[in-house]
């Protein structure tokens, strides 16, 4: 039902590239997950290549791998709980810094990272931003809750998919070993009072909808980054 490109566009490359160098001298930074991210992933192991000194906190298998193929120093949340700045992409972000996230299925440690840093940052590319949100919400869910949680989605409006893995046969399985519901909920009216009706249901781990995001940066087609901040 949804298909998340992973081709690394001019867009992707050029924002990736521009949010890697928010990063600063003794940052500690969360890395997203994705093919933005990994555009900015290899821009940092450059710049630490260079004589940056970074520690870098991952969202994923995909990000730890990336990294560390980099030539990132890494450390975790447990030694470093605080966090500097956060980079991370999104799959769609509205005109009020909401953003929906999850589309490889990290949303979970990538809202635990932003959540522990000073500063979050999302890079995308400018087809992934919108008026209101509309993109069906991942939502990581306990296996033995699949079928409570696909009831209260359903009370709540919503018409859930389970993500089914691509070289796998069955329900793609989180670096955390649960499920994924991709939810449909058509245009999302008031996405604070979704995301917190989400969280309150029992067996969801974490969902997709992250509100209030500080700071957006746009990759065009033009190869020009646009930045957007919340007042
Ligand atoms: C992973 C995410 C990604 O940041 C999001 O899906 C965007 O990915 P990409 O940069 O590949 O378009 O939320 O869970």
């Amino acid at each position: 039902m949804l298909e998340r490109s992973r081709e690394i566009t001019v867009e992707k490359r050029i924002v990736g590239k521009r949010v890697a160098h928010l990063v600063t001298a003794g940052d500690v930074v969360g890395i997203g997950t994705g093919s933005t991210i990994a555009c900015a992933i290899e821009e940092l192991g450059k710049m630490v290549e260079s004589g940056l000194e970074i520690l870098g906190v991952p969202t994923s298998y995909q990000s730890r791998f990336l990294a560390i193929r980099h030539g990132i120093p890494l450390t975790t949340l447990d030694e470093n709980p605080s966090l500097d700045i956060a980079i991370d992409g999104a799959d769609q972000v509205d005109a009020h810094f909401n953003a929906i996230k999850g589309g490889g299925a990290a949303h979970t440690l990538e809202k635990i990272v932003a959540s522990s840093s000073k500063r979050f940052v999302i890079a995308v590319d400018e087809g992934k931003l919108v008026e209101r949100l509309d993109h069906p919400v991942p939502i990581e869910v306990i296996p033995a809750a699949l079928s409570i949680v696909i009831r209260e989605v359903k009370s709540l409006g919503g018409r859930p998919t389970l993500r089914t893995a691509l070289r796998k046969d069955g329900p793609v399985i989180t670096d955390n070993g649960n499920f994924i519901l991709d939810v449909d909920f058509g245009v999302i009216e008031s996405p604070d009072v979704l995301s917190g009706e989400l969280s309150s249901c029992v067996g969801v781990v974490e969902h997709g909808i992250f509100t209030d995001v500080g700071e957006v940066y746009v990759g065009k087609r033009d190869e020009s980054v646009e930045v957007l901040k919340r007042d």
